[in-house]
């Protein structure tokens, strides 16, 4: 299906199954521990065997030789596979630093080797055994220090890394109100709760794999590249995961080293990667530094604003986009941006959460309320006086649709605006109390979409797509889209997943997945509808599918009955084309927060939240605000404790597990909120929603910031604001 004008009125809009608030289909199957996730899977009958990783014990260098006699003699020991027996491999193509092969060491903790024994203790044990002789050499660990020397990328993921629009540098002079600061971030962790995992069968050259990934083709590719295999012989599954947040967007090493560890044992193979694996081993944000420029009239109108954003990779690597939502939030007659990269020598830096927007946000949302108060202007009024219907970069490109100035007034009445009081005037007992606002935004991107729907004898509807649930609820939304397309209960739908022999889909990312997954499913249903309607002789233009049947003038029939015996099938992949560029898709929201900061200890609590979206179409209430919700903790845990710690001598991330790692729980959060605002976009899809999980992300660590600031009158610019830095 080609989709290239604003969709109409179409079966969707029925609204009867999607847009309601259905809870989860396969709720059941994990409240009671039956949704096998990819270490799980067990079949009595196969002799599974483990692997244990071993990680460099240096950040760069190269291994100059590797004793693995004691390791290969240990009890219960079947195979040690090391990165020299492996030799170089060709890289996927979305890895930055390899995976496993060849003597040299990109980073800590990369797979140097796997060990495969009958128990996983006996791997373990075994796996302490490898000795390692390396050649060590300096890396770039500090970012501070290596920001001297970053480079300006040609491009940044299809972007230029540099914009400017008018005279940014006289009119920030020129103004009578002007405001310049510099903001960091630190590395973080994605820290899912179900670990990198893959189970690796092989039956002469064919590779079938169970594992945790975001992106079924991606993966499979990746692998194939990786084995030197064809991807065609391998078979990759991923049903259920327990997390991702980006994590699992790109092939990790757990799946090579099963696939190698297999080979090597001639057994099926498990591997999962050790908590501490998981920091240092595979990808994390990377930390930014970010200068803010401001300046405007008295009236508060913004005539000049600059984003600058430094970050480090592993050569090869990618910048954090950071300066992305500055180009497209607020308007400014003068405006640049600026991106640049580092060479940093630690793990890979890679997507996380709203790459960009996240950090981006965290920056820009505080300098906004710093703008606002030398201004004197109320923070919520500042935005609405800055917001823009068209692309302040291209005016000629307006917004899909944009409602932020909806949500920041709705939320402000809402969460009690008026009784925010000045700075560190407000007491209850030891607790200093402040509010804080900050806007949302995040871009709604457009990735082709396949699905495969059938219909049986039986009146039973089946959907297959390689899309992924990374615990999002897609298995819902893709149910009641096929349920709405053809007019059945959601029980006759019968959702497949996270398998390779499926559709290749948009896959679980940059929360495009619901919207585009379920556009997909809609084509789907588009193709067997005409082949239900051309079967029955029916003209597919008027055929109606409602309850169970499809009718056409006076004629009903049964859709079991129109499936006949053989069933019918249809399938259909969407491509958006011109729509993408002739107006630009966003989503916007509002975070508003109230903290409470412990006079004496400076601990920050979260007493309340709300956040605000405008997204499109909500496709299913209950599932859209658990992503919200979780992306709300996810930016508390940002703003107060989430930090990686570098040993900038070693070069590792030292806080390598959940204990030094610190993400808050709900028991931390006494009170979320989410509203939604009633809206559809055209422009999106079909379906005419857009993304949400990463929007709940974007902004909300910046409205603490500023409540932390309204309750205590100190001003902290480096995440995260731990206690130490407001006594
Ligand atoms: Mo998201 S960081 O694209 O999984």
């Amino acid at each position: 299906m080609q989709f290239d004008k604003p969709a109409t009125t179409n079966p969707i809009d029925r609204l009867k199954v999607v847009g309601q608030p259905v809870h989860r289909i396969d709720g059941q199957l994990k409240a009671t521990g039956r949704a096998k996730y990819a270490y799980e899977w067990h079949d009595p009958n196969v002799p599974y065997v483990y692997g244990y990783p071993v990680g460099a014990a240096i950040a760069k260098g190269h291994i100059v030789s590797m004793d693995v006699s004691a390791a290969k003699e240990a009890p219960g020991v079947l195979a040690v596979v090391t990165a020299l027996d492996v030799g170089e491999r060709k890289k996927g193509k979305f890895n930055t630093a390899k995976l496993f092969g060849g003597s040299e060491i990109q980073h800590y903790h990369q797979a140097v080797a796997v060990v495969v024994a009958e128990t996983f203790e006996q791997a373990r044990a075994a796996a302490a055994l490898v000795r390692v002789e390396y050649a060590e050499e300096i890396g770039a660990f500090d970012l501070k220090d290596a920001m001297k020397t970053a480079i300006k990328p040609k491009d940044v993921g299809g972007a230029p890394p540099d914009t400017a629009v008018g005279d940014f540098d006289g009119a920030f002079k020129a103004a009578p109100v002007s405001f310049d600061a510099t903001y960091t971030t630190p590395d973080q962790s994605h820290s899912m709760m179900e670990p990198h995992a893959s189970i690796a069968v092989w039956d002469g050259e064919a590779l079938t794999i169970w594992t945790s990934a975001q992106m079924i083709d991606w993966w499979r590719s990746d692998l194939a590249t990786t084995l030197d295999v064809e991807k065609e012989k391998i078979h990759l599954m991923s049903p259920f995961i327990g997390g991702g947040f980006g994590g699992k967007l790109f092939l990790r090493a757990d799946a090579v080293l099963a696939a190698f560890g297999a080979k090597a044992a001639r057994r099926p193979v498990k591997v999962a990667l050790p908590r501490p694996f998981m920091v240092n081993n595979t990808t994390h944000r990377p930390a930014t530094i970010q200068r803010v420029r401001i300046a405007a009239e008295h009236t508060g109108k913004i005539t000049a604003i600059g984003h600058e954003s430094w970050s480090g990779d592993l050569p090869g690597g990618q910048l954090e986009t950071a300066a992305m939502q500055t180009r497209l939030l607020y308007a400014g007659e003068n405006r640049m941006t600026a991106m640049r990269l580092a060479t940093l020598d630690l793990a890979e830096g890679n997507a996380m959460r709203a790459p960009g927007e996240a950090p981006g946000m965290m920056a820009l949302e505080i300098a906004m309320d710093e703008m606002a108060e030398k201004l004197d202007i109320d923070p919520v009024e500042f935005r609405i006086i800055n917001d823009t219907q068209v692309d302040p970069e291209k005016p000629e490109r307006p917004f899909s649709h944009r409602d932020l100035v909806s949500c920041l007034r709705l939320g402000a009445e809402r969460f009690g605006w008026s009784d925010r009081g000045r700075p560190a005037s407000r007491r209850e007992g030891n607790w200093l109390i402040g509010l804080g606002v900050a806007a949302a935004f995040r871009n709604n991107l457009l990735v082709p979409s396949a699905a495969r729907v059938r219909l049986d004898h039986e009146g039973v509807i089946t959907v297959e797509t390689d899309m992924t649930d990374i615990g999002t609820g897609s298995y819902t939304i893709i149910a009641q889209t096929a349920a709405e397309m053809m007019g059945v209960p959601i029980e006759k739908v019968v959702v497949r997943l996270g398998d390779s022999r499926f559709p290749v889909s948009a896959g679980s990312g940059g929360q495009f997945g619901a919207n585009c997954s379920t556009t997909g499913v809609y084509a789907a249903c588009v193709k067997l509808r005409e082949a239900i309607a051309q079967k029955l002789g029916f003209n597919s233009e008027d055929a109606t599918f409602e309850n169970g049947e499809v009718r056409s003038g006076n004629r009903s029939v049964p859709l079991a009955e129109a499936a006949g015996s053989e069933g019918l099938a249809g399938e259909d992949t969407v491509e958006w084309a011109k729509l993408a560029d002739s107006h630009q898709q966003s989503t916007f929201g509002a975070h508003f927060v109230e903290v409470g900061v412990d006079i004496a200890t400076g601990e920050s609590r979260i007493r309340r939240m709300l956040a605000v979206c405008a997204a499109g179409r909500i496709l299913n209430p209950i599932t859209a605000r658990s992503q919200v919700v979780g992306a709300m903790t996810m930016g508390v845990g940002s703003a107060l404790s989430e930090e990686l710690a570098v040993d900038v001598g070693r070069g590792f991330f030292v806080n390598h597990d959940l204990a030094g790692y610190e993400v808050p729980v709900h028991a931390d959060i006494p009170h979320q909120e989410v509203i939604f605002m009633d809206e559809t976009d055209p422009y999106s899809s079909p379906m005419k929603a857009k993304g949400i999980a990463e929007l709940g992300l974007c902004g909300v660590s910046a409205a603490i910031a500023n409540a932390i600031y309204n309750a205590t009158g100190v001003r902290v610019r480096e995440y995260p604001i731990t206690l130490d830095k407001l006594i």
